[in-house]
């Protein structure tokens, strides 16, 4: 390995959309980043982390409609947003900027007339979806309709959720356009692409050469002996990017200019400290660069990437690594559950050195999912920050404090245990280094381990009401000191702000990486003041409530009369792209019973079709006796998350309607309804 004083490294975590809050699953990508550019740093490398907001494309722009601004006010709140909760949390940049900058233009403008230059640009007519009524084309994710092989309701315009298929948008069934609501028609429209396919060899080789981790070689490996096609890079008016150069009225697709924003954030680093962008982006450049991800856009890194800077003159990536995703509690993140959090929701209950400790406790270098299960959470931080590590230091601070002017003793009296805190800094390097962050922590806390058994062997408390053994104490102590000084360097990357209050208590210098740490010695302290304190399990409830809440739809003033006679409160409107994820089909009540313990609870297996059959539980016993339900047809929500309730989990919803009571109406059974249909 290069000795870290040689190195130069440039690294980049992907650039986070625009339209949205930053959440506990970014933050997976931008801690695992962090803590390794913080660890770089402190070995001494010239170690350069930058990031940018991405900001182009339909999405954000249909979104700024929707809120009556422009694009640019959309993203100027964000970038805000953002940053203040990257801030929060210690993520590091040395720069942050944004894709909607002069930079990301003209990188974006070169990059694209050096590909056309060598003729890897080609343009042709291609026929897309269009809504008639906003004007404008359709990308795939904004169409929904029927399934063209299993003709499941609701599907996006590229792939089905139910059977997995894959289509193109004109195949789908009886398609909407999410935007209006209307049918999408079909119309021509001239495209640029970029050749992609005149790359496969080069990333034949850069596959083999080690700079992926081997899951994500062995996906590239698929794709690249699959059929490579061209890459479409250009979107119609309107759409909110940078217009292509020499073809008004034609705009780069977001991915295109996004990637390119890692150079445009760099360059205006460069700017602010007088670094040498070429040194770093030409091809043969001797820096290093890295890219964090996560799994969803390892096509976008590992293939139009590599071949786009290829195409262009630049270097390649020394290495893309890619994280898995984030579950909450074993489960995807649930808005429902209020386990979708939000990194400001977080911060406003918890301590942000919480979550670094516990993501580096549990990644690895591999692409794996990785798991936010509360109890865990609470235990690991308890047990090894408070416990073991702040711990060391509360306990022989006291002593110091009290009987020694808060001056460590004159020599280190364990030099071999020392030593052995120190020797295992290489292997501890070894495992940030691979960003084997979980098997880092583990080693450390072995060492935290050893630390308190020391101090339990020797038994200050003891010794200090015996006489004669002042400097026994002394000396007892101030190793303590010095060994917990040793493990918050080993945890500097990880807990930087716990590390930065712990330097202020030792009143050391900024401590490096503990290679040739000597142990500080007749050096005064400061009065210690606990770091870190434990996990509250009400702070987590409270974070889970709120993150809930959001949801919880604001109600508007509406003096509408309620179809069955009453003054009702109108909810929320809501778009019909919202009613489109509803799946309502018509379901068989096979067996209806009553719940012990619940007099307004039936609970009903219902007969989806097929082999799907469904448990509900019902607030409909006012109205209808068990046995008259059996046989008959009603219609369920069928995409509902199950819920766990008191007496189990319930799988579906039915629907009723009426004022309550005894008068609740499901459907008949002589509809000509069959179980499975979807209802519209
Ligand atoms: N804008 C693109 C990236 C462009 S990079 C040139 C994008 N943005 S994103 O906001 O959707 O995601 C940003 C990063 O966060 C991605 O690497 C993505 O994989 C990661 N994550 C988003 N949600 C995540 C989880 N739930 N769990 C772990 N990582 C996740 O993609
Ligand atoms: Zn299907």
């Amino acid at each position: 390995m290069t000795k870290p004083l040689d190195r130069t490294i440039l690294v980049t975590s992907a650039l986070p959309y625009a339209n949205g809050s930053i959440h506990l699953g970014h933050l997976v990508e931008y801690i695992q980043t962090d803590i390794w550019v913080r660890f770089q740093k402190q070995r001494g490398a010239a170690c350069y982390y930058v990031c940018a907001d991405d900001t182009h494309g339909t999405p954000i722009m249909l979104k700024a409609g929707e809120e009556g601004i422009q694009p640019e006010d959309l993203i100027a709140r964000v970038a805000k947003e953002h940053q203040a909760d990257f801030s929060a949390f210690s993520i590091g940049f040395d720069h942050y900027h944004s894709t909607h900058s002069e930079e990301n233009r003209t990188y974006s403008n070169l990059i694209y007339k050096r590909l056309r230059d060598q003729g890897l640009i080609e343009s042709r007519t291609i026929v897309q979806a269009f809504d008639p009524v906003k004007e404008m084309f359709l990308p795939d994710r904004f169409i929904r309709g029927e399934c063209p092989k299993c003709g499941a309701g609701n599907q996006y315009g590229d792939n089905c959720e139910a059977c997995g298929a894959t289509y193109s948008p004109t195949e789908l069934k009886n398609p909407i356009s999410v935007v209006s609501g209307k049918p999408p028609v079909e119309k021509e429209s001239l495209h640029y692409f970029f050749d992609l396919p005149t790359f496969k060899d080069m990333l034949d080789k850069w596959i083999g050469a080690g700079h992926l981790q081997t899951e994500v070689a062995n996906k590239m490996r698929e794709w690249l002996d699959g059929d490579l096609k061209q890459w479409d890079i250009s979107r119609d008016a309107p759409y909110f990017g940078f217009e292509i150069p020499d073809a008004p009225g034609k705009y780069f697709y977001v991915w295109l200019d996004a990637p390119i924003g890692y150079m445009a954030s760099f360059r205006a680093l460069c700017e602010k400290k007088g670094l040498e962008f070429d040194r770093f982006w030409n091809e043969g450049s001797e820096a290093e660069l890295y890219h964090f991800i996560g799994k969803d856009i390892i096509y976008f890194h590992c293939l139009f990437w590599p071949a786009m800077l290829t195409g262009a003159g630049f270097r390649k990536p020394s290495g893309v690594f890619a994280h898995g995703f984030l579950t909450v509690n074993g489960e995807k993140m649930s808005k429902s559950r209020g386990t979708f959090i939000k990194a400001r929701a977080y911060l406003d209950h918890l301590n942000p050195e919480y979550l670094r400790y516990y993501y580096a406790a549990k990644l690895g270098n591999g692409v794996d999912d990785i798991d936010l299960n509360f109890e865990d959470f609470t235990q690991r931080v308890n047990s090894d920050l408070v416990g073991k590590v702040i711990n060391i230091a509360s306990r022989c601070s006291g002593f110091l404090n009290k009987r020694f002017d808060n001056t460590l003793s004159e020599c280190c009296a364990e030099p071999a245990l020392y030593q052995e805190f120190i020797t295992a800094q290489a292997s501890i390097a070894e495992c940030y280094e691979s960003r084997e962050f979980g098997k880092a922590m583990r080693k450390i806390m072995q060492l935290a381990d050893r630390a308190n058994q020391y101090i339990d062997e020797k038994k200050p408390w003891v010794i200090a009401k015996q006489e004669g053994k002042e400097q026994q104490l002394h000396e007892v102590c101030s190793v303590g000191i010095n060994l917990f000084r040793v493990l918050i360097a080993y945890l500097k990357p990880v807990l930087p702000a716990v590390s930065e209050q712990a330097e202020q208590f030792m009143r050391c210098d900024v401590l490096g990486w503990p290679d040739s740490f000597e142990p500080l010695t007749s050096h005064r302290v400061s009065r210690f003041k606990p770091l870190l304190t434990r996990v509250e399990i009400s702070a987590i409830e409270g974070m889970i409530a709120a993150s809930a809440e959001n949801l919880a739809p604001k109600k508007i003033q509406s003096k509408a009369k309620s179809a069955v006679g009453g003054t009702a409160e109108a909810a929320e409107m809501i778009e019909f792209a919202d009613f489109a994820k509803v799946d309502l089909r018509i379901a068989r009540i096979v067996k209806a019973v009553p719940v012990d313990g619940a007099d307004k609870l039936l609970q009903l297996t219902v007969d989806l079709g097929g082999d799907d059959r469904r448990n509900i539980f019902a607030g409909i016993k006012s109205a209808y006796r068990a046995e008259q339900l059996e046989n008959k047809l009603t219609v369920v929500v069928a995409n509902l998350q199950p819920r766990k309730m008191r007496f189990g989990v319930s799988e579906a919803m039915v629907l009723a309607a009426g004022p309550g009571g005894k008068e609740i109406w499901l459907l008949h059974p002589d509809s000509g309804a069959e179980p499975g249909m979807k209802v519209k």
